[in-house]
């Protein structure tokens, strides 16, 4: 089981409520969370809403809302998507928290803990190829290019090249 909240010297991951839904899609209007997410333009906090009550009966997705740890300010969005052993990272940083490591933070925070109290073999993500940012987050995080599985991929009726990073246990 994972601990309910991680949290390192900066940042805190903690489980999502129904308060925090009008944030995430204010976020998502975000220009470049519409470039290289998948969260779409139509998004509603009612949708959201219904999704973090949908956490509850999916045990295989875990959504940690990533906040500071001295004020707990919403700075950002991270996901764990589980099958067997392999577990999909997801994540997004809202724009004014951008550029001070907080995405590097909690992506380390979470591949951690993942593989210390689940049963996982690797990690994998993906990014829009154009996503310089995310890529060095990847990196800086320990994971490494995984070329055999970049691939197109249509989101939102566009074609996206898509890279693929992975991190063994
Ligand atoms: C990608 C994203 C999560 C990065 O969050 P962040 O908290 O700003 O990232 P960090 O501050 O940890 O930066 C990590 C590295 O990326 C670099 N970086 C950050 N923004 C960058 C940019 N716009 N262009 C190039 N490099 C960038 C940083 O310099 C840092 O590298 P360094 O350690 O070598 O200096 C954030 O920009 C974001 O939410 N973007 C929109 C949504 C998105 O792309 N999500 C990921 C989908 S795969």
């Amino acid at each position: 089981m994972m601990p309910v909240e991680l949290h390192d010297a900066v940042v805190t991951l903690r489980p999502w409520t129904l308060q925090d839904a009008p944030w995430y899609v204010e976020c998502t209007m975000d220009p470049e969370v519409q470039r290289f997410t998948t969260d779409p333009p139509t998004l509603t906090a009612e949708d959201v809403a219904a999704a973090i009550s949908a956490l509850a009966v999916h045990p295989e997705r875990l959504a940690y809302l990533v906040a500071d740890r001295a004020s707990g300010q919403r700075l950002g969005n991270l996901a764990l998507d589980r099958a067997d052993d392999v577990g999909d990272v997801s994540y997004w940083i809202a724009a004014a928290a951008r550029g001070r490591g907080v995405a590097t933070r909690a992506l380390e925070l979470l591949a951690a803990a993942a593989f210390e109290h689940l049963d996982l073999r690797k990690l994998r993500l993906w990014a829009h190829a154009a996503n310089t940012a995310s890529r060095r987050v990847a990196e800086r995080a320990g994971f490494r290019r995984d070329p055999a599985r970049d691939q197109t991929r249509a989101i939102k009726g566009e074609t996206w090249p898509t890279v693929a990073y992975v991190r063994l246990r």
